[in-house]
């Protein structure tokens, strides 16, 4: 994403001066920014209206609805900001935290709206570092029989990217930031450090 409100808000994010209460902020404001590029293809409907001045053809949201589905902690903070976009959303949970040793992604949750299969989904995380994570949550999703799944990250490294694609080549993944790459941990440079703690305050 190459919007100027997009670009300066995720340079407060990564500043590692930012306070937690304005970090989660952030993340949320573009969450909501981003969201409004990956909805850019949701089908429209016409329906007769009247303005106070005349009968017009108005054009509404149709057909397919909206799930959003926040990989655990970290995706957490980006669904409110996607809410105030997409009230009518509905919100799945998938559990997952990456093995610091083996960087492999350890499941822990998954609840999704019972209709999921009908709805298209998009799946939100801060983070697509290894791209380990994204590609197991899409898979549980793809098991409930969902065809139409879109990946929504802040910040991706190249590495991540690649492997979603291979492992899911009819995904399209939104990232506000693609960075250089992996550092010997996993984590993204030059990155934002560690999603979840600096959201929650855990470290
Ligand atoms: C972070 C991030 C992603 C994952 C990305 O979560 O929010 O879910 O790492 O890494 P990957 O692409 O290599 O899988 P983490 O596992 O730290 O869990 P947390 O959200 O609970 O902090
Ligand atoms: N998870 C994070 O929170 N940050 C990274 O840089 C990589 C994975």
């Amino acid at each position: 994403m190459d919007h100027p409100l997009i670009q300066h808000k995720l340079s407060m994010i990564r500043d590692e001066n930012t306070s937690a209460k304005d970090f989660r902020e952030l993340i949320n404001e573009v969450a909501l920014l981003t969201a409004y590029e990956v909805t850019r293809d949701l089908p429209l409907q016409s329906r007769t209206i009247k303005t106070p001045i005349c009968q017009t053809e108005g054009k509404f949201l149709s057909g397919r609805m909206i799930a959003v589905v926040p990989v655990l902690r970290a995706g957490l903070g980006m669904v409110e900001g996607i809410l105030t976009l997409m009230p009518a959303a509905k919100v799945g949970h998938i559990g997952l935290y990456r093995d610091p040793e083996t960087l492999e992604p350890v499941e822990y949750y998954c609840k999704l709206p019972v209709d999921i299969e009908q709805r298209e989904v998009i799946v939100v995380d801060p983070m697509l570092a290894t791209g380990g994570s994204a590609a197991a949550a899409i898979g549980f999703i793809k098991k409930r029989g969902c065809k139409r799944i879109k990946l929504m990250n802040l910040i991706a490294a190249p590495e991540g990217v690649k492997f979603v694609q291979e492992a899911h080549p009819d995904v399209d993944i939104f990232v506000a930031a693609l960075d250089e790459k992996l550092n010997e941990h996993g984590y993204i440079v030059p990155g934002l450090g560690d999603a979840g703690d600096r959201l929650f305050g855990t470290k």
